[in-house]
């Protein structure tokens, strides 16, 4: 594959860095973080960690049922978070270092305490109703029909004074906007222009396959596949979403929102969505027209198997249009982390090694970079809704504990009791103590993330699996214009030896475990959970 000529995009070269605002950098002792603090970290991002862009989790008024995703204002700060100068002078200060900036975009739903809302809400006659999905109790006063909301209970809930119940697949206090009125899709139209001529880069758009429902509102089927043992509120795990997600009218919809990203130059659209891999993929739309990554999530829900992961890996890029660009996930605010999910520090280690060599976009959780695991957090700490409706097991409060900076009280996160419990690793997994440690899982990460920026061939080289006669290994090559890097991956917990067809002698430019500058041949022995990149 040769790419001589070929520009490239800054969303496909570089990779993305996640923040959860709440939990990476207190600047005003409240125990909540702010931007003033992530400026404060903002070298820590370019130049001790070398990402390329950071995505902000919402910072926008809110009331925060959903931790900032029931937005209450789409186009101001919350003051716990700071104000509208201080955003732009986060992005002065990331623009400075050339990092891009993207921020959350929450369309499907507001807050109910979002002016339209409080205004459609006010009487059946408001100008406003119809941006709300407002409907008629049933004869006998049950919801319009049988949908239940991702936190459990039903989607729908009453509202007394006008009679009429409102939508809402996630808390009652985020009521869905009706994208099907034409003033909704231009008012929300708009909210991407004020953020982009703030000087955003782009938008990482909450549950875009939302966005438009089953025009008569129909009942989702029940699943036949419902996992056992759910608890008796979770309507939404028992149904298939046959009428809530993914309706094909959405993508007109889409197309609208990429239309206006390319009002502003280079700006990315970057979609949560959840669907099977045909029903993902239209996400990219049919020529290219809508969103440039629709997230792929599909590792971060596979068990720690390599014959598991590069089954789904294949079946990505057979499934990518030409012109779409690939994209990969292992965590984010909603999952566990991944190094209590795929089974340890030795395993978080390779993942972070898949992670940044596959061919498309990566995208770092704050966090992992440091190999951090669930948080534990008391049951009467529990503050994310999932949490506290659908059971402690299920809440997403584990992986958004405070960032662990230094071995200081509340690990430099904040000068007092932070909002969620910082991890009690704090004094010897941090920042400060793992710079210090060439064998830290921060080390594996400044040197893979450099590597991959000195590497064409790991940027934007084509993706190749190869055989590596033993099960438990995933290997694969990354190749451009004459330059080669073979992955090598052991997930077993025993040593292996593995053949690689074609590989004559190369050199081991990043190991999981210390072995950097040794010869490799193609007879490689792989220590357990070993993984290696080299050069050929
Ligand atoms: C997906 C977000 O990632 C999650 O945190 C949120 O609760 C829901 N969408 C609702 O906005």
């Amino acid at each position: 594959m040769s790419t001589e000529g070929k520009p490239y995009h800054w969303w496909q070269t570089g990779v993305v860095y996640q923040i959860y605002p709440r939990s990476f950098q207190d600047s005003n002792g409240d125990g909540i973080g702010d931007l003033a603090g992530i400026i404060l970290r903002m070298d820590y991002l370019k130049d001790t960690l070398g990402v390329d862009a950071i995505w902000l989790s919402p910072f926008y008024p809110s009331p925060m049922a959903d931790f900032g995703y029931d937005i209450a204002d789409y186009c101001d700060v919350d003051p716990m978070f700071g104000d509208l100068a201080t955003f732009d002078r986060l992005v002065a200060e990331a623009h400075r270092r050339g990092l891009k900036v993207i921020v959350d975009y929450v369309p499907n739903h507001t807050s109910d305490q979002h002016a339209w809302f409080v205004e459609s809400r006010a009487s059946r006659q408001s100008p406003k109703r119809d941006w709300y999905i407002w409907r008629d109790p049933k004869p006998d006063g049950s919801p319009p029909n049988n949908w239940g909301g991702f936190f459990g209970g039903p989607a729908w809930t009453l509202d007394p004074a006008t009679g009429q119940y409102y939508l809402h697949q996630f808390v009652p206090e985020q009521p869905e906007l009706n994208w099907r009125n034409p003033d909704v899709v231009r008012a929300m139209l708009d909210v991407l222009r004020f953020w982009m001529r703030r000087g955003v880069d782009g938008f990482r758009m909450d549950v875009v396959g939302l966005l438009i429902k089953d025009a008569e509102l129909r009942d989702n089927p029940p699943n036949p596949n419902a996992p056992a043992g759910l608890p008796p509120n979770d309507i939404f795990g028992r149904q298939l979403h046959t009428y809530s997600e993914d309706q094909d009218e959405v993508h007109d919809l889409i197309r609208q929102i990429r239309c206006t990203l390319d009002e502003f130059p280079d700006r990315v659209g970057i979609g949560e969505l959840w669907g099977d891999l045909p029903r993902w993929v239209k996400y990219y739309g049919e020529h290219g027209d809508e969103l440039q990554l629709p997230f792929n999530f599909r590792l971060m829900h596979l068990p720690w198997k390599a014959e598991a992961m590069q089954a789904s890996v294949d079946a990505l890029e057979a499934a990518l249009p030409p012109f779409g660009w690939p994209n990969y996930v292992l965590s984010n605010h909603d999952q566990p982390r991944f190094a209590s999910r795929y089974g340890g520090q030795a395993q978080a280690r390779v993942a972070a090694m898949l992670l940044l060599s596959l061919r498309g976009t990566p995208t770092v959780y704050y966090g992992d970079e440091l190999g951090l695991e669930n948080g534990l957090i008391p049951p009467h700490k529990i503050q994310d809704p999932q949490g506290v409706n659908l059971g402690a097991h299920r809440t997403r409060d584990v992986a958004r504990t405070p960032m662990q900076w230094d071995a200081r009280p509340q690990a430099g996160f904040s000068s007092v009791e932070p909002w969620l419990p910082v991890t009690s690793d704090f004094e010897v997994r941090n920042v400060a103590a793992q710079l210090q440690d060439p064998s830290s899982v921060l080390t594996l990460y400044r040197r893979l993330i450099a590597v991959r920026r000195g590497s064409r061939a790991l940027q934007v080289g084509s993706y190749r699996a190869l055989e590596a006669g033993v099960p438990g290994v995933f290997a694969f090559v990354r190749e451009v214009d004459g330059e080669r890097v073979v992955a090598a991956l052991n997930f077993n917990a025993e040593p292996v030896q593995v053949a690689l067809p074609g590989f004559g002698a190369g050199q081991i430019v990043v190991s999981t475990s210390g072995r950097e500058g040794e010869v490799a041949t193609a007879d490689l022995t792989l220590a357990p959970h070993e993984g290696l990149l080299m050069t050929l």
